[in-house]
């Protein structure tokens, strides 16, 4: 038997149950959409879904678990992508709109985020906003595009959350994905698994947003940015340095692009140092990202 039997096949794996995981995370988003209102006092309504509303506790749960689990198989299948090198088969139109996608599925997770209505909910919403009003002249028609401050507060991250984003996402992965509904074994280990987590694992207490406490995290993904925002200024680290590493993501392709594939896949040392500069930046905000999570920002 062949290695490729034995080991199994990562590379297919991820894609495949990253779809079964969207959809039971738009299945159960759809459900929510129903209770969830995104005007008033949103805190107490997000409670009273988890509380009152019957297995309203379960949908939270199921839809946070496949939400994240969704964008992290995401993150993988990319950068299983570029180890392999495969960005050298895309036209870079393509390869601009995948990405793009990865982008909106990370913005998707950060609206979620705000929705919670929570303490960490209203931080992470105004540092985005603040981050966003920083850049001269667009900064503050751009925030108001996605945020506002007052009443409005959650209308808009709603609006982007449950309808704008989802579509977008969709349409741009649309070409990419030959099956939109992954065949029954991952399916259903996606929906049992997801099904196993929400029914098991307590969800993080939610902090009133009225509450004193010593510090706020926004989610995973955002921490290596709230890490650099202590030694930085918020325009260079929330806008030009995350913005200059994703053009060099975006640009790959160029780099090596057609070339590297009708050579045979053989090693360029000329092209290969902005390779493992993308690379080394990943790695260093993977590790800003870790060592917040564990000894705090
Ligand atoms: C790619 C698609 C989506 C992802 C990754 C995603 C992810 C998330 C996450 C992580 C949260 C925060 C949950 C928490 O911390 O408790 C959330 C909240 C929410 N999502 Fe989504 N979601 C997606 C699509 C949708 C769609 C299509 C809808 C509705 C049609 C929806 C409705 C909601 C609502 C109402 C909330 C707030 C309630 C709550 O916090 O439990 N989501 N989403």
């Amino acid at each position: 038997m062949s290695d490729s039997r034995i080991i199994p096949n990562l590379s297919s794996w991820l894609p495949r149950i990253g779809l079964s995981t969207l959809i039971v995370c738009l299945a159960s988003g759809i459900v929510l959409a129903f209770y969830y209102r995104p005007a008033g006092d949103v805190f107490r309504n997000v409670e009273e879904i988890t509380t009152h509303v019957p297995f309203g506790w379960f949908f939270r749960q199921l839809h946070y678990g496949a939400g994240q689990l969704f964008v992290i198989l995401m993150l993988l299948h990319t950068l299983d992508h570029f180890l392999k090198r495969r960005y050298a088969r895309y036209p870079l139109r393509v390869w601009v709109s995948l990405i793009l996608a990865v982008l909106l599925c990370l913005l998707t997770l950060f609206t979620g985020f705000i929705l919670k209505g929570d303490k960490e909910a209203v931080f992470a919403g105004r540092i985005f906003m603040n981050i966003l009003q920083t850049m001269p002249a667009v900064g503050i028609p751009l925030s108001r595009l996605f945020i506002r401050s007052g009443e409005d507060f959650f209308f808009l991250p709603y609006l982007y959350h449950c309808l704008f984003l989802p579509l977008l996402i969709i349409y741009l992965i649309q070409g990419h994905i030959r099956e939109w509904f992954p065949d029954k074994g991952f399916m259903t280990a996606g929906v049992v698994g997801l099904f196993l987590y929400a029914f098991w694992i307590q969800p993080d207490p939610a902090i009133p947003p009225g509450a004193m406490v010593e510090s706020v995290k926004g989610p995973w993904f955002f921490l290596g940015i709230q890490t650099l925002l202590k030694f930085l200024p918020p325009l260079m680290a929330g806008i030009i340095i995350p913005g200059l590493v994703l053009m060099g993501v975006f640009i790959l392709p160029l780099t090596s692009g057609k070339r590297r594939a009708e050579d045979g896949g053989g090693v360029h040392l000329k092209t290969d140092w902005f390779r493992y500069t993308i690379l080394v930046l990943i790695v260093i905000y993977g590790t800003l990202t870790l060592k917040a999570a564990i000894w705090g920002i």
